[in-house]
């Protein structure tokens, strides 16, 4: 069989969805790397390719099965090949999925990835391919322990290849959901509500910071309603938050995605006393209008989000917030879609994530609520609430225009090598590495500005001049060299 001798240990790996995806793979690809894989971004070159899924909206789903579909003849010539799908759809679709893609050889539930590196090697090693399935039992059946126990054995593996950049780190806080929102899949694929014990949590921390991260984001679906029983006391988020605090080489903490109603007084009070936190929030209202919320079963008002932006905006003043929105869910009037215009407008948010209405099988709105709004009524209604929301950032960040933000510089920005190709200008004098750089601010503002690469991983000040309603434009502010400091940047403009 040739299964042994073509094995190259090339891994390619393709993520959608969420935050807490990404981090998914990257444990994945930790624990394969144990086992010699390198990663490859091209899939032919690969003998093992694995696809993490999302079935939040549709759109996601079809976008994998054309991937997989794109296999098909691959693996007909070179059959060695082991392909996995992982994560949501695999929890929610097990089946379905072998039946489609019947080229598939595995299929892992998110509660499961930890088996990963075994149910590959078993499926190279057996000679009469076996598709297998490791999808964890259902909320209803018990399955708590078993899930929690794998992902705190789990999560302490990490890659740095994987994260957004080598000084980020996502740290998982929490997992699944326990508010089931009637248009959401989520507490279906990611199971109960579960917080993870501080003390690992902090551990996990301390690892990443010894590797040089400088920010730490903590995940949780509703990361905010975390809660753990540890040595006698109840710990909320607001306590890691503290003890992050103390964490030598940290510099930023921050956290996504919060629900409104637990949106603490403690927490808020943490985030305004913190030196290291970062002042911002992510906050869905997902509708402006109270019928719409009652509906989506979200379990609060207009009225009462309102009191929310009160209590952030006076605790914690220059606070950054975003939100997500659903268009075009089940009855929504136009007059609904008009009162969720105008709470952008009223909330005035840092940005918007803005998603046309996908149903989903499994969840209570596709049983009871028709989902009655056209395709292009959605399409319309999205691209009006992008505009509105548009204007509101752009605004938002002239606001900073004429004043200094700091940033943590994450690296080139997206357009340098565009710029670089162009020939365009380097605005820094004698500096001939200089290039355009992006980072983000204390309020989680995207800032560009020119400067020396070198800078990634440090802070820098920077002077705001322009801006777009996604990005704010400035330039370095020229600092002194200390003599005898080893610890200040060089003058870089
Ligand atoms: N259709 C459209 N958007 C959805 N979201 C969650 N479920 C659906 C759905 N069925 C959106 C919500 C959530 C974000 C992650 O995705 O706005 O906050
Ligand atoms: Fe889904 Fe609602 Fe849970 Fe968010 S809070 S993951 S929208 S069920």
């Amino acid at each position: 069989m040739s299964a042994q001798f073509d094995h190259n240990r090339k891994l390619y790996i393709e993520t959608v969805g969420c935050q807490m995806n990404m981090l998914d793979s990257e444990l994945v690809v930790a624990a394969l790397r144990k086992d010699g894989y390198e990663l490859t971004d091209d899939p032919k070159a690969a003998d093992t390719l694995l696809f993490n899924t999302c079935s939040v909206r549709e759109h996601a789903e079809h976008k994998i099965y054309s991937s997989l579909g794109r296999l098909k003849y691959a693996k007909r010539n070179a059959p060695h090949k082991v392909i996995g799908v992982l994560g949501c759809m695999a929890q929610k679709d097990q089946d379905l999925i072998f039946q489609k893609a019947p080229h598939v050889d595995i299929v892992v539930g998110t509660g499961q990835l930890a088996e990963i590196p075994r149910l590959i090697r078993e499926t190279r090693e057996s000679a009469n391919r076996v598709q297998q399935k490791a999808v964890s039992l259902g909320r209803r059946d018990g399955s708590v322990k078993e899930v929690s126990g794998s992902f705190q054995s789990y999560d302490p593996l990490r890659d740095p290849e994987m994260r957004p950049t080598p000084f980020q780190a996502f740290v998982r806080i929490m997992i699944g959901c326990d508010k089931f929102c009637t248009y959401c899949v989520v507490p279906a694929t990611r199971g109960p509500e579960q917080s993870r014990s501080p003390s690992e949590i902090l551990h996990e921390v301390r690892v990443l910071a010894d590797q040089g991260v400088k920010e730490i984001c903590m995940l949780g679906q509703t990361v905010n309603s975390y809660k753990y029983s540890e040595d006698g006391r109840q710990h909320r988020l607001s306590d890691l938050m503290y003890a992050i605090q103390q964490v030598e080489g940290i510099d930023r903490i921050r956290f996504v995605t919060s629900f409104p109603k637990d949106m603490t007084d403690d927490l808020l009070q943490a985030v305004r006393d913190l030196s290291k936190a970062v002042r911002y929030l992510h906050v869905p209202l997902q509708h402006g209008c109270n019928e719409q919320l009652r509906l989506m079963k979200r379990g609060y008002t207009v009225e009462d989000y309102r009191e929310m932006m009160g209590r952030i905006n006076e605790t914690i003043p220059g606070c950054s917030v975003s939100s997500d929105f659903i268009v075009g869910f089940c009855g929504e009037t136009e007059e609904a879609h008009q009162k969720s215009m105008d709470s952008i407008r009223e909330f005035r948010f840092k940005n918007s994530f803005i998603f046309k209405y996908s149903e989903r099988g499994g969840t209570k709105a596709a049983e009871l609520l028709p989902d009655d709004i056209p395709e292009d009524v959605k399409k319309r209604r999205n691209n009006e609430m992008l505009d509105v929301q548009n204007a509101i950032s752009e605004e938002g960040n002239a606001d900073f225009i004429g004043s200094r933000v700091s940033v943590l510089v994450e690296g080139p920005s997206k357009t340098s090598e565009k710029r670089a190709a162009r020939g365009d200008a380097i605005t820094v004098p004698g500096d001939p590495l200089a290039t355009q750089l992006m980072g983000r601010s204390e309020c989680d503002r995207i800032v560009v500005f020119d400067g020396n690469p070198r800078l990634a991983g440090s802070t820098a000040e920077i002077e705001i001049l322009d801006c777009t309603g996604t990005t704010l434009i400035g330039s370095i502010v020229t600092r002194e060299v200390q003599h005898g400091s080893n610890t200040v940047l060089p003058i870089l403009s």
